[in-house]
């Protein structure tokens, strides 16, 4: 539930990256000995995935933002479904057990499902790397008598397939070449964390990434990068309230894209070594947004773009390049008053104001839109439900918005 219209104000310090916990978590599998992460988020994703680690016989201890995995008791057992339909990220369990193990047996993943998401990359790689991969009433079975490293060049960029092989190529026999690969901040945390444990990687964050197989690899401890989704997200809401809000503990350079169309839209933005402070101001440009891969528009923010959009004067194009109908936003916050059309994958965006209204999260970043129009409508109450997606994503959300000023509560229904 959310009173708006009161602008941002103070600071906000940023959790760990999702996106970078859900591939670290299981990255841990590959090791013989504890696994230490730190500046783990709290969200419901990193819960349901130490869970899954456990079920696999994993002993996971968590105190605060540390989390420990002791792999060494750990078994490839199948795991058809279950938690792993409640997870996107539950497909890293493949590369991490196979590479591993030899053998993976994963139900096909949920998450949010804004748009078809297919894996035929993940699996082109699994192949690539010598192993089997078969359809088994709904779960992927992947076995390989012998991983080999090979080069593997991806028909899209993909973040997801690009961990994945990293995972497996980790244990194979040679060298594998990842070709096109991902450069996404979360694909080098992951690449960081795997040469601790003893990988050898070469060129995490370029298109094309090395990784010669070790026989052996071991626990360690590891800091996770900071969440530039969450960062933006509130630099998106500050910026929304014409508030002043310093959203610390961040890499502003992993923000540039945001950073630039902020500024062109007439948003004062001030960057510090891990900070940015975001200054609302009383109008706001309509801008064009194109959503790529990294360093691209995120496409994760793209939804919560287009609440801002929608409080500028003029005509905003916002076309998502990564995901055609990731869209899902829009027609609550059609409900909400805003005038935005979708066209293929383009959302045309009329400024204007936002109203209160009774409005459904249809996924995670489409929850994070509702939210920034909320916190704009003066006033008025806005009820937000499915607000379990959010907290996928969102760590202390409410708790983070009522300390810098806003009118934020949760019902509990
Ligand atoms: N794609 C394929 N085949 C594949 C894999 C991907 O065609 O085998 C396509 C997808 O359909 C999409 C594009 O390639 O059009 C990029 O998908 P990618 O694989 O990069 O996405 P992902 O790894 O499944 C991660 C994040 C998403 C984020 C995207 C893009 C995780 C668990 N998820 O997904 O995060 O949107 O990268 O940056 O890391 C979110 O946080 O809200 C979220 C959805």
């Amino acid at each position: 539930m959310i009173r708006g219209g009161k602008p941002l104000n103070g600071m906000v310090t940023i959790s760990g990256a999702k996106n970078s916990a859900i591939a670290l978590l299981p990255a841990a599998v590959l090791a013989d000995t504890e696994v230490i992460l730190d500046n783990l988020p709290n969200i419901s994703d990193v819960a349901i995935y130490s869970e899954l680690l456990e079920e696999l016989g994993a002993k996971v201890t968590r105190r605060d933002d540390e989390i420990r995995i002791d792999p060494s008791q750990l078994v490839s057992k199948p795991m058809p479904n279950g938690r792993v339909k409640k997870l996107r990220a539950s497909y890293y369990l493949m590369g991490a057990l196979l590479g591993r193990f030899g053998e993976a047996t994963i139900g096909m993943p949920g998450g949010c499902n804004f748009e078809p998401r297919p894996i035929d990359q993940h699996i082109k790689g699994f192949e690539a790397l010598g192993a089997v991969v078969t359809n088994e009433q709904g779960s992927l079975h992947i076995k390989a008598e012998k991983l080999r490293g090979a080069k593997i060049y991806l028909d899209v960029v993909s973040v997801g397939a690009t961990i994945n092989i990293m995972l497996a190529a980790s244990r194979a026999e040679g060298v594998t070449l990842i070709e096109n690969a991902a450069k996404e901040p979360e694909i080098v945390d992951v690449a960081t964390l795997l040469t601790a444990m003893g990988a050898k990687i070469k060129g995490a964050g370029t298109e094309t990434i090395r990784i010669e197989g070790v026989k052996q690899m071991k626990g360690c401890r590891h800091s996770i990068i900071s969440d530039r989704i969450q960062a933006g997200t509130y630099m998106i809401m500050a910026a929304a309230t014409r508030g002043n809000v310093l959203v610390d503990n961040v890499i502003p350079k992993h923000l540039e894209a945001l950073t630039a169309k902020l500024e062109e839209m007439g948003v004062e933005v001030q960057e510090y070594d891990e900070a940015i402070r975001i200054i609302g101001k009383p109008t706001y440009s309509a801008v064009d947004v194109k959503a790529l891969v990294y360093p691209g528009f995120p496409t994760d923010l793209q939804s919560p773009m287009t609440s801002l959009l929608a409080c500028a004067e003029g005509t905003s194009l916002l076309t998502d390049y990564v995901y055609g109908t990731r869209f899902k936003h829009v027609p609550e916050l059609t409900l909400m008053g805003a005038n935005i059309r979708v066209e293929g994958r383009t959302a045309i965006i009329e400024g204007g104001k936002f109203s209160a209204a009774k409005v459904k999260a249809a996924d995670l970043r489409a929850g994070a839109a509702l939210v920034v129009a909320a916190l704009t409508v003066q006033n008025e109450v806005t009820e937000i439900t499915n607000v379990e997606y959010i907290d996928r994503g969102y760590d202390r959300l409410v708790e983070n918005l009522r300390n810098l000023g806003a009118d934020v509560w949760r019902e509990i229904s």
